[in-house]
């Protein structure tokens, strides 16, 4: 039986999801959340679907052990491979979440946007998961997708809102298909970091989603469904690391705006 002291679980293969975290955190103080980064595996943007499924099962093994009430799957690249694998191998152990639905459900729903641009992982944009989920949900929506293989890496070496970060930004955006787009997806959880360089090459004149605030108000929502929300305390947060990377640490801390230790679990030792 869950209960609402148990923590959040939030996972993905790098800092990426620090930025899924970092929304939770702040909609949901009074919680704790348990964060694993996979850094030993990073990116799983080029991995096969049995490798991400592999280390998905192991990564929610790690936070079920640490007692999580809700387990979020905070890459895209993870939800979109590993979703169904870990819903099978979880049962009703823990809640759990992707980054992938709750996205798509509040595109379908904003009818400003028709044509509409998504960038990801390879892995992410070879699957079509957001194009098969949102036709399904609005038919009539025009979506092109194109894999942006470089970004997830230069952001987790630390290259954002800089010259060769947006040179590299501009370079993909120049890709015909989204030249005349309203909307643009950042179906990659490292993307925050450099939406202000995506609106600058749009002139803000383009909505942009991200999977921080939007996942944050439905892991609130499902939180609430099930009676678990934390309506006692700020516990103290937990950053886990396959492998300790000091730009990891660097970036963890301006994300949090707070000393963050980031505590070493070699997994897969
Ligand atoms: N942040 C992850 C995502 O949302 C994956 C980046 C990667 O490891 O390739 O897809």
């Amino acid at each position: 039986m869950l209960n609402a002291q148990q923590p959040i679980g939030i996972f993905d293969s790098g800092i990426g999801g620090l930025t899924v975290a970092n929304a939770v955190s702040k909609a949901l103080p009074n919680e704790e959340i348990i964060y694993f980064g996979d850094t030993a595996h990073l990116p799983y943007g080029d991995k096969s679907l049995e490798a991400i499924q592999g280390y998905s099962i192991k990564i929610a093994d790690f936070l079920l052990q640490k007692n999580c009430k809700l387990i979020l799957i905070a890459c895209n690249t993870a939800s979109a491979a590993a979703y169904e694998t870990l819903k099978n191998y979880i049962g009703d152990k823990a809640l759990l979440m992707n980054v992938i639905d709750p996205m798509v459900e509040a595109i379908a729903n904003d009818t400003s946007i028709k044509k509409l641009g998504i960038i990801g992982t390879k892995g992410t944009i070879s699957s079509g998961i957001y194009e098969k989920k949102l036709k399904a949900l609005r038919p009539t929506l025009e979506p092109s997708s194109l894999a942006t293989a470089l970004l997830a890496s230069m952001i987790e070496a630390g290259f954002y809102n800089n010259s060769v970060s947006q040179a590299i930004i501009n370079s993909y955006l120049a890709y015909p298909d989204f030249q005349d787009v309203d909307g643009m997806v950042l179906a990659c959880t490292h993307y925050p970091l450099i939406r202000k360089e995506i609106e600058f090459f749009y002139h803000n004149r383009i909505k942009v989603f991200d999977s921080t605030d939007i996942i944050a108000s439905s892991v609130q929502k499902v939180l609430a469904e099930n009676n678990l929300l934390n309506h006692l305390k700020n516990q103290k947060h937990h950053f886990y690391v396959s492998d300790f990377t000091p730009a990891f640490e660097t970036t963890a801390r301006i994300f949090f705006h707070e000393e963050i230790v980031l505590e070493h679990f070699p997994l897969w030792d």
